[in-house]
């Protein structure tokens, strides 16, 4: 099945009105590249302003599991969608350990953002101590088992899969170690959603930087790119977005 490549930009608590400004590049490149979907996740606080800035397509961070209610500082899938968002990550691992978010909630979160026409984008990845102990695929598979909703189709679900160990620290798997994972995250996702799987993006997140985009996205079964640091500027993002057409 030929599944479009994703490429997503993840700002976490980066970015700035000003820094908007790279926007335009990164939508230029997105234009010029129609076979790659391309997307950059802001803060909250940017979310709107990005959207309004033009066609590319903008994402958020996080949301809460409920579409409205007394949750003090919160931001619910609704607001996100209002505000022009069209991604949400849910379960991303800074956000699994500083917020001790579990599987549950992670699921809850993919549920609200389906339930309001977003695409959920969730995160799934061991840490150093869990692959060193030979636990990397059971830990993924664990956590897709607990934070996949029941039912989900390929067009509202995105799987990214980051090991703990490579966000930030410029360390990437081999891509023997990347294509084996992305196998078994493929299996498991067909155990949980029949055929539907198959349409699934698995993105790899992690150190991706235009010097090793490209041999990242032959790998099989990596459908794009979930990118950190690297999609600060449109000066190392564009060449990412160029790697994966
Ligand atoms: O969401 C993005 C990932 O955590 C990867 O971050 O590209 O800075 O390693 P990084």
């Amino acid at each position: 099945m030929t599944r479009r490549k994703l490429v997503a930009g993840n700002w976490k608590m980066h970015g700035s009105l000003a820094q908007l400004a790279e926007l335009d590049a990164i939508a230029a490149a997105a234009r010029a590249n129609p076979a790659v979907d391309v997307a950059i996740c802001p803060p909250f606080t940017l979310i709107g302003a990005a959207a309004a800035r033009g066609d590319l397509a903008i994402g958020a961070q996080d949301c809460h599991q409920n579409l409205k209610g007394a949750h003090t500082g919160c931001v619910s899938a609704e607001m996100l969608k209002e505000s022009g968002a069209r991604l949400v990550i849910v379960g991303h691992s800074e956000r699994r350990t500083d917020q001790r978010e579990t599987n549950e909630e992670v699921c809850a979160k993919a549920r609200a953002v389906i339930a309001v026409g977003l695409i959920a984008i969730v995160c799934v990845g061991e840490t150093e101590a869990e692959r060193d102990a030979g636990q990397a695929v059971a830990v993924v598979e664990a956590q897709l088992q607990g934070s996949i909703p029941a039912g989900a189709r390929a067009a509202e679900l995105v799987v990214a899969y980051e090991p703990v160990w490579a966000i930030g620290t410029g360390r990437t798997p081999t891509a023997a170690d990347v294509a084996a994972m992305h196998a078994a995250i493929r299996a498991k996702l067909g155990g949980l959603l029949g055929a539907e799987a198959d349409g699934v993006r698995i993105l790899y997140g992690g150190s991706v930087k235009p010097s090793n985009a490209a041999e990242l996205m032959a790998v099989a079964n990596v459908d794009g790119a979930l990118v950190g640091g690297a999609s600060l500027t449109a000066a190392d993002f564009v060449p990412i977005i160029e790697a994966a057409a």
